[in-house]
């Protein structure tokens, strides 16, 4: 872009310049939001935002951005409040929780220059704004924002494959099922959610775990270049070559550092589009096997990264149940040696079957529904089987508790963070997660719940972070305590970035002062999990950042 290009070009002159002279910002000093919008093509003066930057009228903010994005790209890209389009669009977040919230306006760019205009028209009103991919954070303000501007892909759902099929550029208004509906006929597909309707952007920018992880890595560790507009409204394409630290800081930064408008995948091969996997359901009796049968393949997973494996603990009318995910790689999954351990075991449901990957994402999506208020809150130990059996126990203790909360439904899950996957987390200059090999395995455990009612909120945040605090003692009593939060599984309350450990955080921190000096996807986009903070500080519940 022209912008871009003209700074570099003044203020790097070239790799020989810029290895002399680092400049301090990746922003020209003088930066001028007005200045950056008008060489965009936008007749500032025109607008209704012009008048604003002197009088400062904070109330006036958003209705002037809004106003000027309709001035600037037309009603069909602009949804406000009378419109049906906002009604609709507000219930389509997976979570009621977001879903109650109202924006001044809905923006849908079209494109990556589009996104650059938001982003400086926000800086010269002060609007805030969020950014919605797929739209399964749970929390108020993590994707949709109260007042104003909520950013939306809608229109940019483009999957290209290169030529020689070894990569996939991925527009962030695209669901997983769609990117493997569009893949399938290639053969390929990428390391992305395992359920359908899950959005590509939020998962890939907090780490994101694919049926595919234990043999390529993580989502964010499969991305070779994102394509991204900075809080300077510059777009520029972040490789490991191009902007190291950047690339470093994508790779699970979440959404501190820009918005992504594209994500190039390594792509993998797929023959036939075809895997294996399915849920079995287990009884309680099979419970303790079941758990030594999970520490087993965790462990075991270097011998055979196709396989992988989660197990939902739940209640049902009173009864103890396992929903117990496995998945393999290859169509070949069922007969796979490292099942051995299940040998014993009786499922009283079996829906395991060779299937082909999206068909397999859009199957999750039945049993993971729209229309309730939703928390997903967890936290990681060290891989073991009294730990792993301790946090069973301990879940099924708490788990009556919650009973009279009007359609409560908690369920406690468990995944392996693989040494398989920590592997991967290396590649490409690794990744600020802080996950090491020398912890591994790890598990990932979290709480996911649903239920009915605003004024049972609080309720269900106690109960979770109460049971949190639990497990994470019995894991330090057994020596198995870890301190890294999955941002992706992560409540409002919990300070996901802290965990990535204090060398982490403060490399994390210098970077976003270099691309983005004035803080604007700290300040002006103030959802999500922050570089300071968690999306909703407060004390009095689990925040997973240890005295
Ligand atoms: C049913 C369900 C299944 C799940 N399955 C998996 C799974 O298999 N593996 C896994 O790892 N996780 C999984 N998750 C967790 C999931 O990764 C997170 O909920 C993630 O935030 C969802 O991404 P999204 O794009 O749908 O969400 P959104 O709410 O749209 O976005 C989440 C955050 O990312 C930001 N963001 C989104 N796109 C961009 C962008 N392009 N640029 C900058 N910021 C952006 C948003 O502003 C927001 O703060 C699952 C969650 C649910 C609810
Ligand atoms: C930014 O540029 C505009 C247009 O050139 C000018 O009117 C305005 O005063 C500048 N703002 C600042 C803070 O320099
Ligand atoms: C980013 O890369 C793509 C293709 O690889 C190219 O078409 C585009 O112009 C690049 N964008 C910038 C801003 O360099
Ligand atoms: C399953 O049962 C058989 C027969 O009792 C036994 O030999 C085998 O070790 C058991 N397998 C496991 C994983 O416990």
């Amino acid at each position: 872009m022209k912008t871009a290009a003209l700074f570099f070009a003044s203020v790097l002159g070239g790799a020989h310049a810029a290895a002399l002279s680092q400049p301090e910002s990746f922003e020209p000093a003088g930066f001028n939001a007005t200045q950056e919008l008008e060489r965009l093509g936008v007749q500032v003066k025109d607008l209704p935002a012009s008048s604003l930057s002197t009088r400062s009228l904070e109330q006036y903010a958003c209705p002037a951005a809004c106003l000027s994005l309709s001035a600037i790209f037309g009603r069909d890209s602009v949804v406000t409040e009378n419109d049906d389009a906002y009604d609709q669009f507000t219930g389509a977040f997976w979570s009621e929780i977001q879903a109650d919230v109202d924006p001044q306006c809905i923006f849908k760019p079209s494109k990556a220059e589009d996104v650059s205009v938001v982003v400086l028209l926000s800086r010269l009103t002060q609007c805030p704004f969020a950014v919605k991919s797929g739209g399964h954070a749970a929390f108020a303000g993590a994707s949709n924002i109260e007042g104003g501007i909520t950013v939306t892909f809608e229109k940019m759902q483009d999957v290209t494959v290169s030529c020689d099929k070894q990569k996939v550029k991925i527009q962030p208004g695209n669901t997983w099922g769609q990117v493997y509906d569009k893949l399938a006929k290639d053969e390929i597909t990428v390391t992305g959610g395992r359920v359908g309707k899950v959005g590509t952007g939020g998962l890939t920018l907090g780490g994101g775990i694919s049926y595919f992880s234990n043999k390529y890595g993580w989502a964010c560790d499969n991305v070779l270049t994102y394509e991204v507009v900075t809080a300077a409204g510059f777009i520029i394409n972040v490789t490991e070559k191009s902007n190291p630290s950047l690339y470093w800081a994508l790779r699970g930064g979440g959404n501190n550092f820009g918005i992504v408008t594209a994500f190039t995948f390594r792509a993998i091969p797929l023959p036939g589009g075809l895997m294996w996997g399915g849920t079995k359901t287990y009884l309680e009796n099979d419970f303790s096997d079941l758990t030594e049968a999970f520490v087993q393949t965790i462990a075991n997973t270097p011998d055979d990264p196709n396989a992988g494996t989660w197990i939902a603990w739940l209640s049902q009318g009173g009864m103890k149940l396992a929903a117990t995910e496995f998945w393999y790689a290859t169509p070949e999954g069922a007969d796979a040696a490292i099942w051995e351990p299940y040998e014993n075991l009786t499922a009283i449901a079996d829906s395991t079957k060779e299937r082909t990957h999206h068909e397999y994402a859009h199957a999750q999506d039945e049993s993971n529904p729209y229309g309730f208020r939703e928390v997903y809150y967890g936290l990681t130990v060290k891989a073991g089987s009294e730990v792993a059996a301790k946090a069973r126990d301990v879940f099924f203790e708490e788990q009556p508790k919650l009973a009279d909360v009007e359609g409560a439904n908690p369920v406690l899950i468990f995944q392996g963070i693989t040494t398989e996957q920590i592997k991967h987390m290396s590649a490409r200059g690794g990744n600020p997660l802080g996950i090491n090999l020398a912890d591994g395995p790890l598990y990932l455990i979290h709480v996911a719940c649903w239920w009915s009612n605003a004024e049972d909120d609080e309720r269900v945040y106690s109960w979770i972070s109460n049971l949190l605090t639990r497990i994470e003692s019995e894991a330090s009593a057994l020596g198995k305590q870890n301190d890294y939060i999955y941002m992706n599984y992560g409540s409002l309350y919990e300070n996901v970035i802290a965990n990535y450990g204090p060398d982490n955080v403060d490399k994390l921190n210098s970077i976003a002062k270099f691309y983005d000096p004035t803080a604007v996807f700290q300040k002006l986009q103030p959802g999500h999990f922050k570089l300071d903070r968690a999306p909703v500080p407060d004390d009095r519940f689990w925040s997973g950042v240890r005295s």
